[in-house]
């Protein structure tokens, strides 16, 4: 009997939190109007799961839970940290819902990525969805995303899951777990790690040296030593640290990232629209 549903995400600069929840909440709603009603849901930020926080813990699904996990796209690809929080959640067979963000550029091989390994952790995946969110990076890339169109879209994907879900946790075909057809998301699974981009935030006068930057570094690229910089080997360029600052001190700058910033403002200015595979 399913009991609850966790939304879980990997969300730096806190896009895919915010899809991820809306999601987790909808889909509650829907199956609570069917046949479980006292169906209850959670969320978990999986920063937890990162060695760098301290928490070396795993997680452990049982077939009473529903999963939606949200993660963010990065290079066309699912950050190579995730791969490392993935490998600590074992689906024990736990039907999921894999979801990416993206800036309005492209999902590239991101959810293909999300859906091979939830499936090797040992997860059901229902369904899968990319939807748009402002660029964390480029912050005039898709500025108001996700709008009310995107809105509509999370609660009408949350619908058709939870419909198809119904099938499989409303009626007695238990055994129907493990059988679910595959999922047609396009893509592969690229033997090169991600790309990583050559721009690194870095703080400028208005830094008090806090350490909030540090705290929040999901990689572990800000050091004690000099709070004003992040390590170009370890940084992800993520952005947490830039949205965790309550300064405003930090940011890209230099002429590399305004050089990056301006050809991105104009390489990906047209609209995309959510997709999703069921
Ligand atoms: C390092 C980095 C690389 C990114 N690469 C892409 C990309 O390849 N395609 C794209 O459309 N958006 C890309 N984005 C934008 C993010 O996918 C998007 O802003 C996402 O919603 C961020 O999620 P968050 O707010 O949960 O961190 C990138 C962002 C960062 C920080």
């Amino acid at each position: 009997m399913i009991k609850n549903v966790v939304g879980m995400y990997f969300s730096p600069s806190g896009a895919t939190a915010k899809i991820t929840k809306k999601i987790t909440i909808e889909l509650t709603d829907n199956m609570r109007d069917s046949c479980l009603d006292d169906l209850s849901y959670s969320f978990y930020d999986m920063l937890c799961l990162s060695e760098r926080h301290g928490i070396n813990t795993s997680i452990d699904c049982t077939d009473e839970t529903i999963v939606v996990m949200g993660l963010p796209v990065m290079s066309g690809r699912i950050p190579e940290i995730c791969k490392e929080m993935l490998s600590k959640v074992n689906g024990n067979g736990a039907y999921l819902i894999a979801l990416v963000s993206y800036g309005n550029n492209s999902y590239g091989d991101a959810l293909y990525e999300l859906y091979t390994y939830a499936n090797e952790r040992g997860f059901n995946v229902i369904s899968a969805a990319a939807f748009i969110a402002q660029h964390s990076m480029f912050p005039k890339v898709a500025e108001s995303r996700p709008d009310a169109n995107d809105i509509k879209k999370m609660i009408e994907f949350s619908r058709i899951s939870a419909k198809k879900l119904k099938r499989f946790v409303c009626t007695d075909i238990s055994s129907m777990r493990g059988r679910l057809a595959p999922l047609m998301i396009p893509g592969s699974i690229p033997k090169r790690k991600p790309m990583k981009l050559p721009i690194h935030p870095t703080a400028n006068s208005l830094c008090i040296s806090c350490g909030k930057c540090k705290e929040v570094c999901p990689v572990g690229a800000i050091s004690t030593d000099d709070l004003r910089k992040s390590d170009p080997k370890e940084c992800i360029s993520c952005t947490s640290c830039i949205k965790a600052c309550p300064q405003d001190a930090r940011g890209f700058y230099g002429s590399l990232a305004r050089a990056t910033r301006i050809a991105r403002e104009k390489l990906h200015f047209k609209r995309k629209d959510p997709e999703w595979f069921i």
